[in-house]
């Protein structure tokens, strides 16, 4: 009877307040109270993205987000470039594969961070550059792509190109800022290090994107992003929001104000490097090196029977649920999410819980080994 412990990159667990924030009741969409949520809430998030432009708030998943900055901000025939360092990179290209635009994918090897002097390189030579899309972490292998690098060598190649950034597993979690990086057009979901169910997408664009936007003529309807900010101006959506994660938003952003958004990405962090500690001490492998971790996910890397003798003790007997790998790393990864609501003490338990599974597996002594490396790097931080 006990409850699990969801330590997946998505979905996250979500507080027992956004619960009971989330349960207030139903009220309708066309009224001054929801304009007055939906004020409350732009002012908090916008500052979240690092933008002081409306954030556009979808009622749909993460990918709504993804599809919408393609066919708003992309036109047929224009050049698109698609950094693919995994699956998620992989939906892009798929999704810009439904259109005609010319679209040109630069492949990283997955467990890697884009390399922005070879991309560099990879950029000459692509005429009618018109935008170009990455991750920031790329969520199947838990890589944190070096976003501000990239956004300069996007516009110093092309100063109108556009910079689009997935942020569905990063924002809330990892330090992005859409001004200060110079990211176009900045996206992202709510079951992540947004601490909310499934069910929200966000869209945040500069004036730049924006006037890309009302220039666009590619056909788009439910995601046409020109009628979410002309309602915004009055605060409203222009089809039923869905009200309740409204509310479960609005709490959510009043604890990561609480919190402060500089102590949220130093909590992320430092989770990151017990994990990572705690990893290492247990003789097992991280895919991504140090430099290119990302703080809201992290990927171990052992035989496949290890992998999946780990993920199914994990399961059944400690009752903490972690993620596998896809594609190419399938069986041979197991990723742990920390992001969103989400504490050191969490990664605490799945240190021992793997203590104590490796122990047995491997029959050698790791009682303690893990949770003092984690301790330690908490120490080492303070
Ligand atoms: C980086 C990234 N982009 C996009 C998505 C897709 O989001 P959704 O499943 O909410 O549509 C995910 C979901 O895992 C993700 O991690």
């Amino acid at each position: 009877m006990q409850e699990e412990l969801l330590l997946t990159p998505g979905p996250t667990p979500v507080a027992r307040r956004t619960y009971q924030a989330m349960s207030q009741g139903i009220f309708g969409h066309r009224t001054n109270r929801f304009k007055a949520l939906s004020a409350d809430i732009q002012n908090k998030l916008q500052p979240l993205f690092g933008t002081d432009h409306p954030v556009a708030v979808l009622t749909s998943s993460g990918t709504s987000a993804l599809e919408a900055a393609m066919v708003n901000l992309v036109d047929d025939g224009d050049s698109v470039v698609i950094i693919v360092s995994g699956v998620f990179g992989g939906k892009f290209a798929d999704i810009a594969g439904r259109y005609n635009f010319k679209v040109h994918i630069y492949d990283v090897t997955w467990g890697q961070a884009a390399d922005p002097e070879a991309f560099r390189e990879y950029l000459n030579g692509i005429d009618n550059l018109a935008a170009v899309f990455t991750q920031a972490c790329e969520t199947s292998t838990s890589v944190l792509h070096p976003l501000a690098e990239l956004s300069k060598v996007v516009h110093d190649y092309k100063e109108d190109a556009l910079f689009i950034v997935d942020a569905v597993s990063a924002l809330g979690g990892a330090d992005i800022h859409m001004d200060r990086d110079k990211i176009d057009c900045l996206v992202s979901g709510s079951q992540k290090a947004m601490m909310l169910p499934p069910g929200l997408a966000f869209v945040a664009v500069n004036d730049k994107a924006l006037g890309k936007i009302n220039r666009s003529a590619h056909g788009r309807y439910y995601l046409d992003l020109k009628m979410y900010f002309k309602s915004l101006e009055v605060d409203y959506t222009p089809q039923t929001p869905a009200v309740t994660l409204y509310q479960g938003l609005d709490d959510v952003l009043n604890m990561i104000h609480d919190e402060t958004l500089e102590q949220v990405y130093v909590r992320h962090k430092n989770m990151q490097k017990m994990l990572r500690r705690g990893i290492e001490a247990l003789e097992l492998e991280l895919l991504v090196k140090e430099e290119d971790a990302s703080p809201t996910v992290t990927a171990v890397k052992s035989s496949p029977e290890e992998i999946a003798h780990i993920k199914d003790e994990l399961e059944n007997n400690y009752h903490i649920a972690v993620a596998g790998g896809q594609k190419d790393l399938a069986g041979k990864i197991i990723r742990i999410g920390h992001m969103g609501f989400m504490f050191p003490k969490d990664m605490l338990a799945i240190l021992s819980a793997l203590e104590d599974i490796l122990s047995r597996l491997r029959n050698k002594n790791y009682y303690g080994k893990a949770l003092t490396a984690a301790q330690e790097s908490l120490y080492e931080q303070a």
